[in-house]
């Protein structure tokens, strides 16, 4: 499969058709592209959440202003939700993973809390961990972006949608999360406007800067 061929087949879908299925191994093999994004550390300070329940759909749909009818007509809904703060217990269970695969040499326990603060150091307040957390969830986004073209699946990311109502529907404060950006999956509607349009990017010479 070609990949520019492929990124210039997809765009943002405005109206998926609701009666087409997006089979379980293309949903796999999508969450494990996902769970393979690269990010900062390798910390992945966010969680991969999948929504196919009609029911959550709609109530989440009720809740995404003027991208509604995008999620009710869509196939489910991938919510990229990032870790709010980043717990000392999280930090130690991530190096200790590291250390038990041979990434890193063993750090002594208490190692571990300076490690911990120095890396917070860097990132303050909660406001500076999330806007990190929230670059590290969009390069996810991005293969999870990439692979839906790659695999033929129609798809609109999103950020029109209410943090808070998201946060509540799907539990996420409850796991110390928040969602980040939203993907819709389907199959494009033959009425989607959307398909016909030209797709535009700012032409190639304002938008390289070649060092050669
Ligand atoms: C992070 C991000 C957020 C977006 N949010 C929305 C959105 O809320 N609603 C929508 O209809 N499109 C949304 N889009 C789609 C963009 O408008 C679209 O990708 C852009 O205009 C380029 O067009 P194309 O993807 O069709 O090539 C978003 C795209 C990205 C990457």
């Amino acid at each position: 499969m070609d990949l520019l061929q492929q990124l210039q087949w997809r765009y943002a879908v405005k109206l998926f058709d609701g009666n087409r299925r997006t089979s379980d191994e293309d949903i796999e093999t999508l969450v494990a592209a996902t769970h393979l994004a690269p990010s900062a550390a390798g910390l992945q300070p966010y969680k991969l959440v999948l929504v196919q329940n009609r029911e959550l759909l709609a109530k989440l749909a009720d809740h995404s202003m003027m991208n509604k009818d995008k999620i009710n007509s869509a196939d489910g809904l991938f919510v990229l939700a990032i870790y709010r703060q980043l717990s000392l217990d999280t930090f130690t269970r991530h190096v200790n993973q590291m250390i038990a695969l041979g990434l890193i040499p063993p750090v002594p326990e208490a190692e571990l809390t300076i490690r911990h603060q120095r890396f917070m150091a860097r990132l303050p307040t909660e406001q500076d961990f999330q806007t990190w957390a929230h670059k590290q969830a969009y390069l996810a986004l991005g293969t999870l972006l990439t692979g839906c073209a790659m695999l033929g699946i129609d798809a609109c990311p999103m950020e029109g949608f209410e943090t808070a109502s998201y946060d509540e529907q799907l539990g996420l404060a409850e796991h110390s999360l928040t969602s980040s950006v939203i993907l819709a999956y389907g199959t494009r509607s033959a009425a989607d406007p959307g398909q016909s349009k030209t797709k535009y990017r700012r032409p190639l010479e304002q938008f390289l800067v070649r060092f050669a």
